[in-house]
């Protein structure tokens, strides 16, 4: 396998790659393909399944190190989340979900994975969790509510290291059906300018996801 690393992401021809955790050889998070090379152990990481997958592809340009603090909000069971693991093997992803059958398997997951910090929280509000989460060099946003934007804005607020950039996973129906998918993103790309973000992009999910846009911001 010929790879080419961008910040822990692998690409070969038109697929990508995290880096198994040594802790975690030989396991799969979601039935994902293991590619082994030179000794190495790579875990093919599904567009289908990860809209952060999907943005990548589509050209997302954003600078994750290897020891960078994650705040993830909206972790489900942890795919996403297990790639960036991979990513940030000497940092943390403190991931916060409101189910608790999901929390349950995020829980499980970060028994194998150290750096996996399973949160049982709503992150309406921020402040109940933060005996648990410091200050984030990101955010990572994706849960399918109405005010998707109010959510993000206020844990930014709250978590964000100043200068810093993150990702809102953006779903256009759950803003207003009624709308067209590119009229929802811009309702949201200006709640979030009106907050005093600053928008560095905006890509679609397509063919991946439909009606989905991934939003970059800076603070
Ligand atoms: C689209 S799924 C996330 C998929 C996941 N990001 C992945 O790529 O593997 C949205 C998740 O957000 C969770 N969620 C919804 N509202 C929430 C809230 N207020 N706080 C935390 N999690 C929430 C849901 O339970 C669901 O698991």
């Amino acid at each position: 396998m010929k790879t080419a690393e961008k910040q822990g992401i692998f690409k070969e021809k038109n697929r990508i790659f995290t880096e198994n955790l040594d802790s975690c050889k030989g396991l799969k998070v979601y039935n994902e393909k293991l590619v082994k090379h030179k000794g190495r152990e790579f875990r093919s990481w599904n567009p289908y399944r990860s809209k952060l997958a999907a943005a990548i592809l589509n050209g997302l340009n954003i600078e994750i190190k290897s020891n960078s603090k994650i705040l993830y909000l909206g972790a489900a069971t942890g795919t996403t989340v297990s790639h960036i693991s991979d990513i940030v093997k000497d940092g943390s992803v403190y991931s916060v979900e409101s189910s608790p059958v999901a929390v349950k398997k995020l829980i499980e997951l970060s028994e194998k994975r150290k750096n996996i910090i399973p949160i049982l929280g709503d992150a309406n509000h921020p402040d109940r969790y933060s005996f648990l989460v410091p200050v984030v060099d990101l955010i990572y946003q994706d849960i399918s509510q109405r005010n998707q934007a109010g959510i993000f804005i206020s844990n930014i607020a709250r978590y964000l290291k100043r200068s810093s950039n993150s990702i809102l996973m953006v779903k256009a129906r759950s803003i207003d059906v009624a709308l067209k998918p590119n009229k929802a993103y811009n309702l949201v790309c200006s709640e979030l300018e009106n907050s005093g973000l600053k928008i560095k992009d905006k890509i679609d999910l397509k063919p991946y996801e439909k009606d989905h846009a991934a939003v970059i911001i800076s603070n």
